[in-house]
């Protein structure tokens, strides 16, 4: 039987790279995003793919929006019959102080970082039980999570709730075979950083960088391992110990960085 799998925010970036790495290797995708005209180009590349490949289905829809994302795997189980796989990763980011940052900005973040999770999990986990046991959640989080992270606070913080999510979301899941990996994301070259919400937009000097590729191929890996977090780099490693046992040096670190 083929997998399905329902990626959010599939239009760009690691989503878009996740979408093309499953359908390449034989998963059926329903892709979900605002963005109707690059779905329909990642549509495209998908449908020209060497046989073969698993198909993409577009959804356009808003995360934040419970019933869109309610319809959007509604329609994956018309179109596809099946969910094995449910991936959160639609997300923004948002720089600047706590107390000056916009609040329509922070508003947007959290409703989309926060919520958005919230209601892929919703809507997905009663699909993937119906399928059957070996079921999958991603939650796309970031090495950010457990960063005191000054002038990115809230972005920080979102990461912080969702792998929090994770880990209880495991637990309540275990009984029905269904695994959630939390997958701490380091920097990666996508649009992130260009559409990030709020001051600046220099961002990582310095930082090394992987491809949306390379996390892909190891999110289609951990569907065969199940891992219960998923870190991809030894500095990404790094940046999580060193938050856990240096939380304070850490903090002024990542002040100097996102100042
Ligand atoms: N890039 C990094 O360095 C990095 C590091 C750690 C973690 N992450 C996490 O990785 C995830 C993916 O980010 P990315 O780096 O691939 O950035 P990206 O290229 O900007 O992709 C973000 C995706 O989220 C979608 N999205 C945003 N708001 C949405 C909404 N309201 N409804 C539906 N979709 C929405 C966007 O699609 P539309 O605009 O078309 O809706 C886009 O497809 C995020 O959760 C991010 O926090 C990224």
């Amino acid at each position: 039987m083929t997998r399905v799998a329902f990626i959010t925010g599939a239009s760009s970036g690691i989503g878009a790279a996740l979408a093309l790495a499953f359908a390449r290797e034989g998963t059926h995708v329903a892709a979900f995003a605002r963005r109707a005209d690059r779905l329909r180009d990642l549509q495209t590349t998908v449908a020209a793919l060497p046989a073969p490949h698993g198909d993409l289905l577009a959804l356009e829809g808003d995360v934040t929006d419970p019933a869109a994302v309610a319809n959007a795997v509604a329609q994956t189980l018309a179109h596809f019959g099946r969910l094995d796989i449910a991936v959160a990763n639609a997300g923004v980011g948002q720089r600047g102080a706590i107390v000056e940052a916009g609040w329509r900005d922070l508003e947007t973040l959290l409703r989309t970082n926060i919520d958005g999770v919230l209601h892929t999990v919703r809507a997905a986990v009663p699909a993937l039980r119906q399928t059957g046991k070996g079921g999958h959640v991603f939650i796309i989080s970031s090495v950010m999570y457990n960063l005191p992270s000054p002038y990115a606070a809230s972005y920080g913080a979102s990461k912080a709730f969702v792998s929090s999510l994770a880990a209880s979301l495991r637990l309540e899941l275990e009984g029905d075979g269904i695994a959630v990996t939390d997958v701490l994301v380091g920097r990666t070259a996508t649009e992130f950083n260009e559409k990030r919400l709020g001051a600046g937009k220099r961002s990582g000097g310095g930082l090394p960088t992987m491809q949306p590729e390379t996390v892909a191929q190891a999110i289609v890996q951990a569907t065969r391992r199940r891992p219960n977090r998923l870190i991809l780099r030894f500095f990404d490693r790094l940046i999580v110990l060193g938050n856990i046992l240096l939380p304070g040096m850490m903090g002024r670190l990542a002040k100097r960085q996102y100042q």
